[in-house]
Protein backbone atom coordinates (compact mmCIF):
# COMPACT_ATOMS: atom_id res chain seq x y z
CA UNK A 1 0.00 0.00 0.00
CA UNK A 2 2.60 2.30 1.25
CA UNK A 3 5.23 1.87 -1.72
CA UNK A 4 2.04 2.25 -4.50
CA UNK A 5 1.20 5.53 -2.95
CA UNK A 6 4.09 6.90 -2.84
CA UNK A 7 4.55 6.22 -6.79
CA UNK A 8 1.24 7.84 -7.33
CA UNK A 9 2.11 10.74 -5.25
CA UNK A 10 5.79 11.15 -6.79
CA UNK A 11 3.46 11.21 -10.33
CA UNK A 12 1.37 13.71 -9.20
CA UNK A 13 3.77 16.24 -7.48
CA UNK A 14 5.78 15.70 -10.96
CA UNK A 15 3.06 16.98 -13.38
CA UNK A 16 1.65 19.73 -10.62
CA UNK A 17 2.91 23.25 -11.43
CA UNK A 18 1.11 24.87 -8.43
CA UNK A 19 2.37 24.31 -4.97
CA UNK A 20 -1.21 24.67 -3.25
CA UNK A 21 -3.02 22.15 -5.77
CA UNK A 22 0.19 20.19 -4.95
CA UNK A 23 -0.19 20.10 -1.09
CA UNK A 24 -3.81 19.89 -1.04
CA UNK A 25 -3.58 16.72 -3.05
CA UNK A 26 -1.43 15.06 -1.28
CA UNK A 27 -3.37 15.61 2.37
CA UNK A 28 -6.38 14.62 0.46
CA UNK A 29 -4.99 11.45 -0.85
CA UNK A 30 -3.09 10.34 2.16
CA UNK A 31 -6.31 10.67 4.13
CA UNK A 32 -8.47 8.98 1.76
CA UNK A 33 -6.27 5.77 1.52
CA UNK A 34 -5.03 5.45 4.73
CA UNK A 35 -8.05 4.31 7.20
CA UNK A 36 -6.01 5.48 10.28
CA UNK A 37 -5.06 8.70 9.08
CA UNK A 38 -7.97 10.90 10.07
CA UNK A 39 -6.48 14.51 10.30
CA UNK A 40 -3.51 15.11 7.27
CA UNK A 41 -1.59 18.75 7.37
CA UNK A 42 1.28 20.57 6.47
CA UNK A 43 3.14 23.61 8.74
CA UNK A 44 5.12 25.36 7.42
CA UNK A 45 7.58 27.61 9.30
CA UNK A 46 6.93 31.12 8.82
CA UNK A 47 9.90 32.98 7.16
CA UNK A 48 10.28 35.74 10.28
CA UNK A 49 8.20 34.79 12.81
CA UNK A 50 8.66 31.63 15.41
CA UNK A 51 5.53 30.42 13.75
CA UNK A 52 4.09 27.10 12.26
CA UNK A 53 1.17 27.96 10.00
CA UNK A 54 -1.03 25.96 8.21
CA UNK A 55 -0.77 25.45 4.37
CA UNK A 56 -2.69 22.62 3.41
CA UNK A 57 -4.43 19.93 5.42
CA UNK A 58 -7.78 17.24 4.83
CA UNK A 59 -9.96 16.05 7.83
CA UNK A 60 -12.29 18.36 9.97
CA UNK A 61 -11.04 22.03 10.04
CA UNK A 62 -8.81 23.24 13.17
CA UNK A 63 -8.59 26.09 14.89
CA UNK A 64 -5.23 25.33 15.40
CA UNK A 65 -3.92 27.10 11.97
CA UNK A 66 -0.88 29.17 13.51
CA UNK A 67 1.32 27.21 16.21
CA UNK A 68 4.11 28.88 17.93
CA UNK A 69 7.43 27.17 18.35
CA UNK A 70 7.49 25.14 21.54
CA UNK A 71 3.95 24.81 21.65
CA UNK A 72 2.16 21.19 21.05
CA UNK A 73 3.86 18.13 19.07
CA UNK A 74 4.06 20.58 16.01
CA UNK A 75 5.69 23.50 18.10
CA UNK A 76 8.56 21.00 19.59
CA UNK A 77 9.54 19.52 16.57
CA UNK A 78 9.90 22.52 14.31
CA UNK A 79 12.43 23.30 17.64
CA UNK A 80 14.02 19.24 17.66
CA UNK A 81 13.95 18.98 14.17
CA UNK A 82 13.26 15.44 15.04
CA UNK A 83 10.37 12.72 14.22
CA UNK A 84 7.66 12.73 17.00
CA UNK A 85 5.35 9.66 17.44
CA UNK A 86 2.97 10.09 20.22
CA UNK A 87 0.96 6.79 20.91
CA UNK A 88 -0.99 8.07 23.40
CA UNK A 89 -1.83 12.28 23.42
CA UNK A 90 -3.44 12.26 26.76
CA UNK A 91 -0.12 11.22 28.18
CA UNK A 92 1.36 14.74 26.81
CA UNK A 93 1.70 17.44 28.93
CA UNK A 94 2.19 20.00 26.03
CA UNK A 95 -0.10 19.00 23.39
CA UNK A 96 -2.89 21.06 21.57
CA UNK A 97 -5.79 19.61 21.44
CA UNK A 98 -7.37 19.50 17.36
CA UNK A 99 -10.75 17.17 18.83
CA UNK A 100 -11.26 15.14 21.48
CA UNK A 101 -11.53 12.67 19.04
CA UNK A 102 -7.61 12.11 18.43
CA UNK A 103 -5.98 9.46 20.23
CA UNK A 104 -2.54 9.41 19.05
CA UNK A 105 -0.78 11.79 16.37
CA UNK A 106 2.69 11.57 14.00
CA UNK A 107 4.61 14.65 13.42
CA UNK A 108 7.65 14.19 10.70
CA UNK A 109 9.73 17.76 9.84
CA UNK A 110 10.10 18.77 6.49
CA UNK A 111 13.32 19.46 5.19
CA UNK A 112 14.50 21.51 2.05
CA UNK A 113 17.92 21.77 1.42
CA UNK A 114 18.65 20.22 5.04
CA UNK A 115 16.68 22.92 6.42
CA UNK A 116 13.62 22.03 8.85
CA UNK A 117 11.11 24.22 6.86
CA UNK A 118 7.59 22.60 8.25
CA UNK A 119 5.83 19.51 8.67
CA UNK A 120 3.56 17.21 7.89
CA UNK A 121 1.29 16.18 11.05
CA UNK A 122 -0.60 13.17 11.05
CA UNK A 123 -3.89 12.85 13.88
CA UNK A 124 -5.62 9.14 14.55
CA UNK A 125 -9.05 8.69 16.88
CA UNK A 126 -6.81 5.42 17.29
CA UNK A 127 -4.50 4.68 20.05
CA UNK A 128 -1.00 4.02 18.76
CA UNK A 129 -2.04 3.95 15.18
CA UNK A 130 1.42 4.93 13.95
CA UNK A 131 4.88 2.94 13.71
CA UNK A 132 8.30 2.85 12.24
CA UNK A 133 6.58 1.36 9.17
CA UNK A 134 4.41 5.19 8.65
CA UNK A 135 7.43 6.65 9.70
CA UNK A 136 9.59 5.92 7.06
CA UNK A 137 5.91 6.42 4.36
CA UNK A 138 5.99 10.14 6.10
CA UNK A 139 9.95 10.55 5.61
CA UNK A 140 9.08 9.69 2.08
CA UNK A 141 6.16 11.99 1.79
CA UNK A 142 8.40 14.60 2.75
CA UNK A 143 10.95 14.10 0.84
CA UNK A 144 9.05 13.73 -2.56
CA UNK A 145 7.02 17.05 -1.09
CA UNK A 146 10.90 18.87 -0.70
CA UNK A 147 11.93 17.93 -4.40
CA UNK A 148 8.11 19.48 -5.55
CA UNK A 149 8.86 22.80 -3.55
CA UNK A 150 12.25 23.10 -4.98
CA UNK A 151 10.37 22.48 -8.55
CA UNK A 152 7.84 24.94 -8.48
CA UNK A 153 10.08 27.80 -6.63
CA UNK A 154 7.05 29.47 -5.27
CA UNK A 155 7.34 31.16 -2.04
CA UNK A 156 6.28 28.53 1.00
N1 LIG B 1 -1.92 18.28 18.12
C1 LIG B 1 -1.02 19.24 17.55
C2 LIG B 1 -1.75 20.46 17.08
C3 LIG B 1 -2.14 20.42 15.66
S1 LIG B 1 -3.54 19.53 15.40
O1 LIG B 1 -3.20 18.11 15.66
C4 LIG B 1 -4.12 19.69 13.89
C5 LIG B 1 0.05 19.62 18.55
O2 LIG B 1 0.01 19.24 19.72
O3 LIG B 1 0.97 20.33 18.15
Amino acid sequence: MYSSLLKHIESFLKETQSLQVGLDWVCTEIHQKLPNYDWVGFYFHHPQKKELHLRAFAGKPTDHTIIPFGKGICGQVALSNQNFVVDDVSKQDNYISCSLEVKSEVVIPLFVNSKNVGQIDIDSNTPSAFDEKDVAFLEKVNALVSIFLLRTNEPF
